[in-house]
């Protein structure tokens, strides 16, 4: 098997208590085995052992290395945009006004379903390629501008091929409960009994890793939800949910007794939630785009979160209705800026703490056995990777140890 060796760089390895912030290692050397990370540390403890079976050596330039960006909650894979809903927006009209008078979501979701399979992979693979040029190697897509089994399908079959010749791994998730589609208006339950439906077939044909729901007073209520979570469960598939957005439902309590990967934007978490997430090991996604986007002024509560020693990872919600936004960079900036995130928890949010956002073992951190995903940045030290504002200091991609 192939060991490549990296020398000259300074590794920032994000690992779990770390004695030093982000895991910071100088004049490091980096060993890779095949797709895996086999060694880090110092260059001058490297064992010989790894010297004498170097097959190609890699010499960084001073280069700051980190584990290859994981953004763990898009929904990257939809049709058209929704600049004139921005417009109205701005004259006054609220998100919630729009998704009521038939727009919103469901304007998506007409384009999305007009969209033939190519013309959605075309425009989805310029958002992605986007992620990849600021070093993203793992990222998550949503349905649910599709919500009938045909556009749900086509969606999802997008998603999975977008990563079949790129530097980058797509995980699934099936959020049929996203919206209720114009042919059930009013029956909301009855197109509940559809989204069961499309599960397991979905499922079967291997397009489903995970499962989400939006629990919202324009979208789904706790008790829907819960049979959207019932349905998943006995499929043996994971949860995670669209949780306390726009208001506190309880869906954070309810995703946890599920034990949900994660609960994501909650702006409105109460302490209950917070505790029910910190029993269930629940990830919390922060979406500062979203906030952003919709001029939101109640902030998720960062504190409260710390407090309990929930995880909190950062993400695009790249999406055309509340976070247009294909920059996971900018997102730790403005995690920062506005959610006062530390530096650090930004990183940690985009790479260790999104992994497990997504149940991902293998990557996020670099040590030992991780898979070797990781960005070669043009910077001196990991903060400046959420200070700067618009910039791209990525050099270099390496995926599943493969030199781009
Ligand atoms: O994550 N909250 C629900 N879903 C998306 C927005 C969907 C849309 O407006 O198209 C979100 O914000
Ligand atoms: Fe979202």
């Amino acid at each position: 098997m192939n060991v490549e060796i990296w020398t000259h760089c300074r590794v920032a390895t994000l690992t779990a208590n770390a004695s030093v912030a982000y895991g910071l290692v100088d004049n490091a050397a980096l060993v890779v085995q095949g797709d895996r990370v086999a060694w880090v540390g110092p260059q001058s403890e490297l064992p010989a052992e790894w010297l004498s079976r170097c097959t190609r050596g890699h010499d960084a330039g001073g280069a700051l290395i980190t584990p290859g960006l994981i953004d763990c909650h898009t929904h990257l894979v939809y049709g058209g945009d929704r600049a004139l809903e921005f417009e109205q927006r701005l004259n006054g009209a609220s998100y919630e006004d729009i998704a009521r008078a038939g727009g919103g979501i469901a304007s998506t979701v007409r384009a999305t379903r007009a969209a033939s399979a190519a013309q959605l992979e075309a425009q989805s693979l310029a958002r992605l390629w986007a992620l990849i040029a600021e070093g993203v190697t793992t990222l998550e897509i949503k349905s649910g501008y599709g919500l009938a089994l045909e556009h749900e399908r086509k969606l999802l079959r997008v998603a999975r091929a977008l990563s079949r010749d790129l530097p980058v791994d797509v995980c699934t998730t099936f959020l049929g409960a996203h919206a209720v589609p114009p042919e059930f208006a009013g029956r909301t339950d009855d197109y509940l009994d559809e989204v069961l439906r499309m599960l397991p077939v979905l499922q079967s044909e291997g397009l489903v890793d995970a499962v989400d729901a939006f629990c919202e007073r324009i979208a789904f209520t706790p008790a829907q939800t819960r049979r959207v979570f019932e349905a998943a469960r006995a499929l043996g598939l994971p949860v995670k949910l669209h949780a306390e957005q726009l208001s506190d439902s309880g869906g954070a309590q309810l995703a946890a007794e599920f034990g949900a990967l994660s609960c994501d934007h909650l702006e409105w978490l109460s302490p209950e939630g917070a505790a029910a997430m910190a029993r269930a090991g629940s990830v919390a996604v922060l979406l500062p785009g979203a906030f952003y986007f919709l001029r939101e002024t109640r902030l998720p509560p960062v504190a409260l979160l710390r407090e309990h020693g929930v995880p909190m990872a950062v993400s695009t919600d790249c999406n055309p209705g509340s976070s247009p936004c294909t920059s996971l960079l900018l997102m730790l900036n403005m995690a920062c800026t506005l959610m006062r995130l530390t530096p650090e928890e930004a990183l940690a949010g985009a790479t260790r703490h999104a992994a497990q956002a997504l149940g991902l073992t293998d990557r996020g951190t670099l040590a030992p056995g991780q898979r070797a995903d990781f960005v070669l940045w043009g910077l001196d030290h990991p903060a400046q990777l959420a200070y700067a504002m618009g910039a791209n200091p990525r050099l270099q991609t390496v995926f599943k140890g493969r030199p781009e």
